[in-house]
């Protein structure tokens, strides 16, 4: 896999296009400025200790925390060092790089995208990239209305919310899939006049799938250079997803007994793999585990003597119950 960073385009015919490799290395495009307003503020942080580089710590810790990912922990990891060394550069008075920060998220449901944005707006938060840093996450319906004027006040309301912070717009195509008389190209216009009136302290995140978003992008080529990250958030394996449900279950302290780990490893394998976009990868987990945990309590509830032990553990059973209930949900929901 390849990520790729497109830079925005200046008036020369030059490539601006960097790519960062799997392995990690950047090959940088020929773009040198476009300054955007971010640099101001961040001048203002330039002291050596403008960061809180304890917090910045933390988080990153958190981010190292979440299972498998690993490109998109590189992809960040990069993105921070990008962004303090064109900070230093600054210092200096070197030439810097551009530096805008919207981004594209591509993956199935579940695969952590919303996790990872909220991440990194409490990271670019310490960097004094954003002044809050919190997580505004919308969909059509948040900023599309139905009367002319209602979508541009909704988006409005939506952008305000989201001022020092990112607004995270999940299944994004959907606002240009009306055609020239649906009011989601109104709601584009706002949302494209915001980021350039707001570019010093506001970041947007377009998420939904891979093959959707690749369309939107291409029949949109505007959007190419306002986006310059794309992130892609592959499918979890079984042995990922199992690991994610341990992390989570250790959190609540549970634990799984042995059948109960094995039970979930079935239902996990017959849920995955090609043809399963639907299945919810990390949320069918987090779903399966919350059912089970209510399934241990009715197990346990008229039990006469209730020890340490059984309050902890979760059993075959319970995870057996926890996936009937669930798949029937999920069938109904797709009609499967
Ligand atoms: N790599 C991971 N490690 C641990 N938990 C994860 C991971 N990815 C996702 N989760 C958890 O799975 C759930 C769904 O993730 P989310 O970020 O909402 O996915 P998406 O936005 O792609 O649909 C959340 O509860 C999240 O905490
Ligand atoms: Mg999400």
């Amino acid at each position: 896999m390849e990520i790729k960073i497109i830079r925005p385009r200046a008036r020369s015919d030059e490539s601006k296009t960097g790519t960062i490799t799997e392995k990690g290395e950047v090959t940088p495009g020929k773009a040198l400025t476009i300054f955007t307003g971010l640099e101001k503020k961040k001048e203002k942080a330039c002291g050596m200790d403008g960061d809180n580089n304890e917090k910045i710590s933390e988080i990153l810790g958190e981010l190292d925390d979440l299972i498998g990912l690993q490109t998109v922990k590189k992809l960040i990891y990069e993105i921070r060092a990008f962004v303090e060394i064109q900070r230093r550069r600054q210092q200096e008075k070197l030439i810097s790089e551009p530096m805008t920060l919207h981004m594209i998220f591509k993956g199935n449901p579940g695969t952590g995208k919303t996790t990872v944005a909220r991440i990194i707006g409490r990271l670019f938060k310490e960097m004094n990239i954003l002044s809050k840093g919190h997580l505004v996450e919308v969909e059509r319906a948040d900023l599309v209305g139905e009367y002319i004027g209602h979508t541009a006040q909704k988006t409005r309301d939506q952008l305000k919310k989201s001022f020092g912070g990112i607004l995270f717009i999940d299944e994004a195509y959907s606002l240009a899939r009306g055609g020239e008389k649906d009011f989601g190209k109104e709601a584009i216009d706002v949302l494209v006049k915001a980021m350039e009136d707001h570019k010093d302290n506001l970041i947007l995140i377009l998420a939904g799938y891979k093959a959707e978003m690749n369309d939107f992008i291409k029949t949109n080529p505007g959007l190419k250079s306002r986006f310059p990250i794309h992130i892609d958030f592959p499918d979890y394996s079984v042995r990922e997803l199992l690991e994610i449900a341990k992390l989570m279950l250790t959190k609540r302290q549970y634990t799984l007994s042995p059948a109960a780990g094995e039970a979930l490893k079935r239902v996990l394998e017959l849920q995955t793999g090609k043809g399963n976009e639907h299945s919810g990868n990390a949320r069918l987990v987090r779903n399966l585990i919350e059912k089970a945990i209510r399934k241990q309590a009715v197990r346990l509830i008229n039990k006469k003597e209730i020890t340490r032990e059984d309050l902890i553990q979760i059993t075959e059973e319970d995870v057996e119950e926890a996936r009937e209930q669930l798949l029937r949900a999920y069938y109904r929901q797709y009609q499967l």
